[in-house]
């Protein structure tokens, strides 16, 4: 599974990176709104700006909803670095959208999708990636994880191409179900990742060792 950072902010993509273990980026309006980003050339110089820091996918959200105008936009940002990836919302214009940038050679990852329906729906439109949100699917009194099983079943008898992106990811325990559950990518907060590390039989276990090395 590959893991994204879901954060338009540099620095913690820069920590990320320096890890080792960063495959991708992923953005949407509010994270790259966090950073204070404004205006059509701050947001191509940030997406610049992430590229030069990961050498993977970054997903960059288109910010219109009808077709004619995702086009235009989805144009422009993959214009900006062949690692970009855009990101279209779940909606009627946005699937259509998908499947024009398939035929043209530019991919996509369909975000917004809390359901099967719609992700077969992305699949067919011949998506690179889609986004289910599990954390605001827990947050309905939902499974989360269980979408992705869902999704994870249906392309693979299927033989759909798609990635199963997941997103929306709450906690270190995400990342690992999802894992189990066949996605192909997650994309976490920095805090997930590094929630990862965590174990107190480590921190114990370490302490004592560095106890004993000065009786060596
Ligand atoms: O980037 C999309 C998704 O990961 C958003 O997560 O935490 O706002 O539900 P969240």
């Amino acid at each position: 599974m590959k893991f994204f950072i879901d954060t338009a902010n540099l620095a913690q993509i820069q920590e990320a990176h320096d890890l080792g273990v960063l495959d991708g980026v992923t953005t949407n309006p509010t994270l790259m709104a966090k950073e204070g980003i404004k205006g059509e050339a701050a947001i191509t110089q940030h997406y610049k700006d992430i590229c030069a820091i990961v050498d993977g996918d970054v997903s960059a959200e288109v910010l219109s909803t009808d077709f004619k105008s995702i086009i235009e936009e989805g144009k422009k940002l993959a214009a900006i670095h062949p690692n970009i990836v855009v990101k279209v919302p779940m909606i009627k214009d946005g699937v259509k959208a998908i499947k024009w940038f398939t035929d043209n050679g530019i991919r996509t990852n369909c975000t917004l999708v809390f359901s099967a329906g719609q992700a077969i729906l992305a699949a067919k439109a011949g998506a690179a990636y889609v986004s289910p949100f599990i954390g605001r699917i827990d947050d309905t009194n939902w499974d989360g994880v269980e979408l992705i099983a869902q999704i994870a079943q249906i392309y693979s008898l299927q033989g759909y191409k798609t990635e199963i992106l997941a997103a929306s990811i709450r906690s270190a325990l995400h990342i690992v179900k999802c894992a189990e559950v066949g996605a192909d990518v997650c994309t976490c907060p920095l805090e997930s990742i590094l929630g990862l590390l965590k174990h107190p039989l480590t921190d114990i276990g370490l302490a004592k060792f560095l106890e004993d090395a000065k009786k060596m």
